[in-house]
């Protein structure tokens, strides 16, 4: 099992695009794959229409993080619901896990909560669990990446793309260090690339910078994102440009997970 998270603490990159699509990409190959919501923003889970079937008790990653702090039982099998449509399992979000930093601080090693959450069994029968990351530096984030081997960072090829980027990779190192040995960064994605002089500017100080773990699959810049998200349907379920860039993601992270 690969436990994978798709971070970046600059907001509107394509995380969570990146996220849907690549764990549908994975599920289309063969594996069983589970997506997990770790933004109080809960586009994930809208995206995979948890707001059609979710009531206001229905358990989330919220309820099972807190759970380790007031003691409220909450059963993580409870917590994983199934989308018809992509054929994908997931934990959604909600926007009480924005007080997360507040509940994790009276938690004992408050950076390894999730990742104690998925040592539970249900979780063992997955090949690829991918992790959405919330747009900042933080508790939740230290907490992707101790559960985490791998993290997959997309960049948005458009003006100040990079800025950030150290902070990013320091946290990650101090994960490393502290927690993590076996963190890796599996690869950096392109996002929204477009024929703009900027664009290619930010792809070429991108394959400075970070060599060969720069994905070769580059996703474009395409509207067909912001519908299929709106239509609750991932890309690389229908004939688009960004479906099939998509799947040739999934294949180049197989690889690179050696599977
Ligand atoms: N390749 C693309 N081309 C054009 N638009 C895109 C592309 N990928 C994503 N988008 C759109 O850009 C917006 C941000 O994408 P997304 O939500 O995936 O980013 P994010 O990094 O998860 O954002 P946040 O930091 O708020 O969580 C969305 O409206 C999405 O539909
Ligand atoms: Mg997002």
């Amino acid at each position: 099992m690969k436990i994978i998270s798709i971070a970046n603490q600059k907001g509107g990159v394509g995380k969570t695009t990146t996220a849907v699509n690549l764990g549908s990409a994975l599920q289309i190959a063969g594996n069983k794959v589970l997506l997990i919501d770790l933004d109080p923003q809960a586009n994930l889970s809208s995206y995979l229409g948890f707001e059609k079937i979710g009531q206001y008790d229905n358990p989330t990653i919220s309820h099972l993080m807190m759970s380790c702090v007031t003691g409220m039982e909450v059963y993580a099998q409870d917590c994983i619901y199934h989308n018809d449509t992509n054929n994908l399992d997931f934990i959604p979000s909600d926007i009480n896990l924005a007080n997360a930093d507040y509940y994790l601080i009276q938690a004992v090693a408050r950076e390894k909560v999730l990742k104690r959450i998925l040592a539970n069994e249900c979780f063992q029968t997955y090949d690829y669990i991918i992790i959405d990351c919330l747009p900042s530096l933080g508790i939740l984030l230290t907490n992707a990446l101790t559960a985490s081997d791998g993290l997959i960072i997309p960049v948005q090829t458009q003006k100040f793309a990079l800025d950030g980027l150290t902070m990013l990779n320091n946290i990650v190192q101090q994960v490393k260090d502290a927690v993590n040995e076996k963190l890796e960064l599996i690869g950096v994605l392109a996002t929204m690339v477009d024929n703009t002089n900027m664009s290619k500017s930010v792809l070429e100080q991108l394959s400075e910078k970070y060599g060969d773990r720069l994905f070769d699959t580059k996703i474009s810049k395409s509207v067909t994102a912001a519908n299929s998200s709106e239509q609750q349907k991932a890309l690389t379920l229908t004939t688009s440009k960004l479906g099939k860039e998509y799947l040739e993601l999934g294949a180049e992270v197989a690889k690179r997970c050696g599977k």
